[in-house]
């Protein structure tokens, strides 16, 4: 089949590791791939419904699935619109809009989460800075976490010791990510030790797993932010959490991290465009491999549906 393959990174850097990977298993499995650019994408309107897209000076290139790396961080609706643009048009798409939408933001993945029973970590949501005691009080004891509704790699999240810092680290956070006030504020899992553990999902299943740490002298164990994976074999608890949490979102592929806690393992967040650069080193397993096989099920079953 014809694969394609929209990056959202910008337009002078290289295409990602893992676009690469999926490119290249996808060859290796005799399909045909387009590795494009967002950026390039025209959405176009004729009027009387018919929804067209043009790539750069070209038609866009007739395929049979789409697999959108969205890694956008701020406007993450309108800057993933071409997603929704393709799905709209009949095309199969992994992940589909609305769950990367869900994904990305923090504070809908904990109400979608809770709403499905998914242990999460306590969490109180305030978008005045009127209301910063009342949070800290209801979180407890210090530190506490604060972080903005989107951001990724560790970015947009900070540990604070007191609470003499909570106000200014709420100004610093909603200026930052485009996440205007709407700011978390999270017990801190001190029994983690810096440590997660990210199950990777595709298809309800968990196909790859690791466990991350931070690098001494940080909390946040993204490898961005120097953190490191090692093996790591997920109990059965675990692993029911992690594939109840991307269907609750509504994603066929998902990087789901898991906290432990003193009252057992909650979920960080659920991402809906993993990287899997370091997983595929420390697993061995052939992910993106796994992800097009996927794709072949996926685009012979899609069945196309209202999305809006
Ligand atoms: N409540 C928390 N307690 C302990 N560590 C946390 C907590 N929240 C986040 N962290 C650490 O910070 C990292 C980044 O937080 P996360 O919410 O996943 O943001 P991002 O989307 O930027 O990865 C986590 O992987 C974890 O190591
Ligand atoms: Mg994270």
């Amino acid at each position: 089949m014809n694969i394609g393959i929209i990056s959202f990174r910008a337009l002078n850097k290289r295409f990602s590791y893992e676009e690469k990977r999926l490119k290249e298993e996808a060859i290796k499995k005799g399909h045909k791939v387009h590795l494009m650019r967002y950026q390039r994408c025209m959405m176009t309107f004729e009027g009387h419904g018919t929804l067209g897209i043009r790539y750069g000076k070209r038609p866009f290139p007739e395929v049979d699935l789409i697999i959108p790396r969205a890694s956008v961080l701020t406007n993450a609706p309108l800057r993933t619109s071409v997603v929704e643009h393709l799905q709209l048009m009949g095309l199969p798409m992994l992940n589909e809009y609305n769950a990367i939408l869900r994904a990305k933001n923090k504070l809908q993945t904990l109400q979608i989460l809770s709403h499905y029973e998914v242990p999460v970590v306590k969490t109180a949501v305030v978008n005045n800075s009127k209301y910063l005691k009342q949070a800290t009080r209801y979180i407890g004891t210090f530190p506490i976490i604060m972080k903005t509704t989107y951001g990724s790699y560790g970015n947009g999240v900070a540990i604070v010791e007191s609470q003499r810092s909570v106000k200014s680290t709420y100004g610093i956070l909603s200026d930052s990510v485009g996440t205007k006030n709407i700011i978390l504020l999270q017990e801190y899992i001190a029994e983690s030790e810096g440590k997660d553990i990210r199950l990777f999902v595709v298809n309800g299943e968990v196909i790859a797993t690791m466990q991350r740490s931070a690098e001494d002298g940080d909390f946040r164990s993204n490898v961005g932010q120097g953190g490191s994976g090692m093996g790591y074999t997920p109990t059965e608890e675990e692993i029911h959490m992690a594939v109840k949490a991307t269907k609750a979102l509504g994603l066929e592929v998902s990087g789901v991290d898991i906290i432990q806690t003193k009252n057992g393992p909650a979920i960080m967040e659920v991402n809906a465009n993993p990287g899997f650069k370091e997983l595929e080193e420390i697993s061995g397993v052939n992910v993106a491999g796994k992800i097009i096989e996927y794709s072949e099920k996926f685009a012979q079953e899609y069945v196309a549906g209202s999305i809006v």
